[in-house]
This record gives C-alpha cells, sequence and structure tokens, in this order.
C-alpha cells in the first residue's frame, strides 16, 4: 500500500489495489462491528412519544452547548437523501424562518449560550436573506462566534455570497463526486452541473471564507479505485482548507429505493476504498476525524459533536442531546409551527439513556475524532477495540490506527443508520397538510 501515498497525486492516478491484502483483513473486524453496532442501535434509539414536554430543560451551569438549526428545504430532493427535508415553498419556508428565530429566543430565554453554530440541511441557503437574519440573530443572543453552514454548488452566486461572506466562518459545500457518470447517477449532474462546472465554482470562493469545506462521498456501487483516486486527486488539486468523505449510506427506504435502481455498494470494497482515501489524503492536510482532513495550518473550524457533549438542536427534525436524553423535534412543519408560535419547544419525543450508553457514545464520539484515549472507556467496549486492533499504546499515549479509524467510520456509519431510521419513522404517515406552514399567529418578536 506504500506506493499509495501519493503527496503529490498525478492528475490520472492509476492505483493497483491488488497488493492490498491488508483490507481482507480490516472487512473481517468491520463485519463483527456492524453486527454488535447494529444490536445496539437498535437497543438504545427508541424514542417514546411525549407531547407534554413544553420546553427544553435549563443549561447547567459551566457546561458548553453547540447550537444545531435545521432547514428542511430542497429545490429537488436527491434520491439517496434521508435528510429531512421537503420540495421548497417559499411562503412555507418564510414562515418557517420566523419559527427558528422565535425558537432560538426561547432557547436564549432558558439561558443558553453557544459560541458554535451550525446551519444544516436540507439546503440552508435556500433564501439568502432569511439565513442572513437568523445568523445576526444568533451572534446577537448568544455570542456565536463560530458559524458553520451548509450548501450546495447552485447557492454559490452572487445573491448568496453578499449574504454569507463576513456572516459566516466556514462553508460546506456538497460536491460528493466529480465524476459525471457517479453524478447523473445520484441525480447531482443535472441540477448542479457536471464535475468541471462544480470545481470552477468551488475555486472562486475558497478565499471568500475562513474555512470551505468540501464533502465527498465514496463507495458507490461500481465505483472503482482509480475513479475513487480520481476524485480525491481532483479535491487535492482544488485544495479546499477542509474535506469531509462520507462512506455512502443507505438508510432504510430511501437507501432501497437508491440500491434497486443502481445496485448496493458492498461492504466488502468499503476497507479498500476507505484506506486509499487516508493514503491519498497526505500533506498538506492531516486526518481530524474518521472522515474529515484539514489543512495543517491556519483556521479549522468543524462542526463535529466531538468536542461538545451536549447540544442543542432547532427547526423541524433536529435532535438536541442534553442530560442524558436525546429529543427529537417533530418533523411536521404544521406541527412545528402550531408548538412554536404557542410558545413550546419544538421536541415531541425522547429517550432517555443510562450512565453506561452515554458513555459507550462518548468514546465512540472522541474516538472518531482520533482520541486514544477517550474521556470514558467502557471496559468491556474499549478493550475489545483495542483487541480488534483500533488502538494502540497505553493510557493517554494510545493512538487510534489506520485500521481503527476505518472501525470507528464504519460504527458512526451505523450509527447515522439508525439515526436514518428513526427519521424515516418520524416522517411516516406526513400528509400534504404537514409540509406546509401558511398561516400562523404574528409573531411578537418578528
Ligand atoms: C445534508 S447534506 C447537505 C448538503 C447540501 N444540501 C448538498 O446536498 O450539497 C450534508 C452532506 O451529507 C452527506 N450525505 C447525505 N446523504 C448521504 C448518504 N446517503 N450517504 C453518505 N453521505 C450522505 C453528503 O456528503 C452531503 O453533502
Ligand atoms: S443531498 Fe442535499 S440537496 Fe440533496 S436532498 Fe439531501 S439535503 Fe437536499
Amino acid at each position: 500500500m506504500d506506493d499509495l501515498i501519493l503527496l503529490h497525486p498525478p492528475s490520472t492516478p492509476n492505483v493497483d489495489l491488488s497488493a492490498d491484502t491488508g483490507s481482507i483483513e480490516w472487512d473481517y473486524s468491520a463485519k463483527l462491528v456492524r453486527q454488535v453496532m447494529k444490536r445496539a442501535v437498535k437497543h438504545y434509539l427508541r424514542f417514546s412519544d411525549d407531547y407534554t414536554i413544553t420546553s427544553l430543560p435549563k443549561p447547567l451551569v459551566g457546561r458548553q452547548y453547540m447550537l444545531y438549526l435545521h432547514i428542511p428545504f430542497c429545490i429537488t430532493l436527491c434520491p439517496y437523501c434521508s435528510f429531512h427535508r421537503f420540495r421548497f415553498h417559499e411562503e412555507t419556508a418564510v414562515n418557517y424562518f420566523k419559527l427558528l428565530r422565535r425558537e432560538m429566543r426561547m432557547a436564549a430565554d432558558l439561558g443558553y449560550r453557544f459560541t458554535s453554530v451550525c446551519f444544516g440541511g436540507g439546503t440552508t441557503t435556500i433564501i439568502p436573506k432569511e439565513l442572513a437574519k437568523t445568523i445576526d440573530l444568533a451572534k446577537e443572543l448568544f455570542g456565536a462566534d463560530e458559524v458553520s453552514v451548509e450548501t450546495d454548488p447552485n447557492h454559490i452566486d452572487p445573491e448568496n455570497l453578499e449574504h454569507t461572506v463576513g456572516r459566516v466562518n466556514r462553508l460546506s459545500v456538497g460536491i460528493q463526486t466529480f465524476n459525471d457518470t457517479y453524478l447523473e447517477r445520484i441525480g447531482r449532474r443535472l441540477k448542479f452541473g457536471s464535475g468541471d462546472e462544480q470545481y470552477a465554482k468551488v475555486e472562486e470562493i475558497l478565499k471568500l471564507f475562513p474555512v470551505v469545506n468540501v464533502d465527498m462521498m465514496f463507495n458507490f456501487p461500481g465505483q472503482t479505485p482509480n475513479e475513487l483516486a480520481e476524485d480525491i486527486a481532483t479535491v487535492r488539486k482544488l485544495n479546499p482548507r477542509q474535506v469531509t468523505c462520507y462512506p455512502l449510506m443507505y438508510a432504510p427506504f430511501a437507501g432501497h429505493t437508491f440500491g434497486r435502481k443502481f445496485g448496493k455498494a458492498g461492504y466488502d470494497s468499503e476497507a479498500a476504498h476507505y484506506r486509499l482515501i487516508t493514503q491519498m489524503m497526505g500533506s498538506p492536510y492531516v486526518q481530524r476525524t474518521s472522515w474529515a482532513f484539514a489543512h495543517s495550518t491556519g483556521t479549522n473550524i468543524d462542526e463535529y459533536v466531538v468536542d461538545h457533549e451536549e447540544y442543542v438542536g432547532l427547526g423541524s427534525g433536529a435532535f438536541s442531546f442534553l442530560n442524558g436524553t436525546l429529543y427529537a423535534n417533530s418533523f411536521s412543519l404544521k406541527q412545528y409551527g402550531d408548538r412554536v408560535s404557542a410558545g413550546m419547544t419544538s421536541a415531541t419525543k425522547s429517550v432517555t439513556f443510562g450512565q453506561y450508553a452515554i458513555h459507550q457514545y462518548r468514546m465512540m464520539v472522541e474516538m472518531f475524532g482520533l482520541r486514544g484515549c477517550p474521556s470514558h472507556k467502557p471496559f468491556m467496549e474499549y478493550n475489545a477495540l483495542r483487541l480488534l486492533g483500533a488502538v494502540e499504546g497505553k493510557g493517554r499515549n494510545a493512538v487510534i490506527t489506520p485500521k481503527g479509524r476505518f472501525l470507528l467510520s464504519v460504527m458512526l456509519k451505523c450509527f447515522y443508520n439508525g439515526m436514518d431510521y428513526i427519521r424515516e419513522s418520524m416522517r411516516r404517515g406526513l400528509t400534504t397538510a404537514d409540509e406546509r406552514i401558511i398561516r400562523m399567529q404574528a409573531l411578537s418578536a418578528e
């Protein structure tokens, strides 16, 4: 595999993975990890309806929280995507932003302060003016000085830049692949343009934000190592400050439909593809989580929950993790509107975890953030990972091995898959009435 370390990748990499026998051994361990994780996720992620929650709990003194704000609208819907989103309807979206700001004021009244705010979607930049107002309010209410926003290549336009440059510290652009065949298959070629066109758009904005992150995906059905290597070489040539590489995830329902159309990406190629990425993403990048790479020098802003034990999620379909309880906000826009305009939290479901489960979760998240010695080390789980070769060294000197990075990627993917299952079950039964917020009570704060 050493010959795969491409510090200065050629424009057309030629990768021979036949000598890469190491990935077979990684695959075996991954199988075991998947089995254990699937059971754990099924066991733990059992939400109950709780329409009696009127407010999130107050913050604890001295604890740091992160704020996540969800914008659930897209112009068209990508077939593989399991995030909570609706087809864009302008009046609904404008009203939604108003309600979101109302919900932010409720969190501020409870006493929450955040230094770090992350807007996720959906398409957060779908109404630039509304997004800008919401960012400004986050700064005013919470003293937030780190704002991260997700967008797509279509929203890199003068109107958006006018409202985000100077406001946003980290702009994350979803590209997924520069390969036109795969862009076509995942429904993004027509929507966002060819790989070359998307490259040119991102290139234009690299210097406009302190941090630009590019999201890539790998392990598409049929993707060859050479095709992946070309994608990675291209993103390296583009050279954004951060790159995040997600293994393609199949949500239970969306994934099934996508898989039927294009075939399932096998688990057996995942380790080999992962190894290829980590080998290629050398200097000037350093790996910061199992999925994220960043320039080793200069500003770095991560959106990850690695450093924040607890977070508040506002907006329809967002999750909060507070005092050992995971809350899910209503996925119905109608119900979201009714609850928030009545001054209530939009959370309608929750599940509470015991100390042991919280330690397991923290261990997973911190090890995903490449900490070999996480703040909690449940004996059985930590030592099982050690036996699998995920950790080397003792105590504070312990480090996550290359294989460990992959196993943590598999673990997080299983966890996300469980969350996708929750998302899909919460969306089941929604009707067209749940997709609209047309009339709403006047919001005094606006
Ligand atoms: C919620 S999306 C928002 C970004 C933006 N709407 C876009 O599509 O460009 C954030 C990122 O999640 C990743 N993602 C979404 N669905 C995925 C899936 N099924 N498997 C792996 N990654 C996925 C993509 O890399 C995407 O850029
Ligand atoms: S991938 Fe992005 S643009 Fe596509 S549906 Fe999901 S959130 Fe919307």
